[in-house]
């Protein structure tokens, strides 16, 4: 059965069968929980100090160092993550695998984390999403690019399904004869696509949504028609869209009303959908 929830996900994860999901997807927002309002300043007694406080008491202000934030806010998402990548570990089938989704400034801490729950013999590749959409500064390396992590739940027995996955052209095909050609190549780890464009009639008007021809791929990847694919940190519902498209079942969760709004719109086609406040 598809199902969309409307909650936070850790409870909904805790109420979901053990070795029951071939494949989870997640894209978690990666200013989550505290880590957004965690202050860069700190403020200590100082009779020259800019600020009055409590009993007329003057204080100074400092900065934290960037060092000192990184760490806090590495923190602060990583106690966030790990009780909900326990729980999806713990529902994986077997020979399931999970795709983690993240920003590449953030990626760093994600891994040493997922190392642990899966092991770092868990861990096969991590795939670079690559696109070439919107400004580009000019004070650095403009970054174009999301950062993709995909570990097995046993590394000698996951789904990967090398025929099923779509090809794309060679770069200079006249090198390599017309029948290569006509084939195409199989992906690398570094996949090239634009993001959904503002304008596209993908578009559903969601702030983070993915592009479906990567999560089809991933699926299609991944998993086998009939299994059941998990994205708890759903969003727009574009797992549960390419899912559908696929031929294979859905679990979507997310706390956000329009999400689930959104939801409910993209997958109406979708027989016999339920949609359930956790
Ligand atoms: C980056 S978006 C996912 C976008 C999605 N991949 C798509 O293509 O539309 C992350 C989502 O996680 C949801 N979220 C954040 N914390 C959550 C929680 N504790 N439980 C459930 N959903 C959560 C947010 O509401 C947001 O929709």
């Amino acid at each position: 059965m598809n199902r969309v929830y409307f909650g936070d996900n850790l409870p909904v994860l805790q109420s979901l069968p053990s070795e029951s999901g071939a494949l989870i997807y997640i894209d978690p927002p990666f200013n989550t929980g505290k880590a957004q309002s965690r202050a860069q300043i700190k403020t200590v007694r100082d009779a020259e100090g800019d600020r009055t406080g409590f009993q007329g008491r003057r204080y100074k202000t400092i900065r934290l160092g960037a060092r000192a934030f990184a760490d806090n806010f590495g923190k602060d998402f990583v106690a966030f993550l790990e009780p909900r990548l326990r729980e999806a570990h713990r529902i994986l089938a077997p020979n399931g695998s999970l795709y983690f989704h993240i920003d590449y400034r953030e990626v760093h801490y994600c891994k040493i984390l997922l190392d642990e729950i899966f092991g770092r013999e868990c861990f096969l590749n991590e795939i670079i999403w690559a696109y070439d959409y919107g400004a580009r500064t000019k004070k650095k390396w403009p970054p174009k690019h999301d950062n993709i992590l995909w570990y097995a739940k046993n590394p000698n027995d996951y789904i990967f399904n090398v025929d099923a996955i779509e090809r794309i052209p060679y770069m200079a095909p006249g090198l390599v004869g017309p029948e290569k050609a006509a084939r195409g190549k199989l992906p690398t780890d570094t996949w090239w696509h634009t993001i959904v464009s503002p304008t596209g009639k993908e578009k559903t008007g969601y702030p983070t949504q993915k592009p479906v021809a990567i999560l089809k791929r991933i699926i299609a990847a991944s998993s086998h028609p009939g299994d059941t694919v998990l994205d708890f940190f759903a969003g727009s519902g574009t797992t549960g869209e390419a899912a559908f498209q696929l031929g294979r079942k859905f679990i979507l969760v997310d706390n956000n009303k329009q999400a689930i709004a959104v939801m409910r719109k993209r997958l109406a086609s979708v027989p016999g959908l339920k949609f359930i406040t956790a």
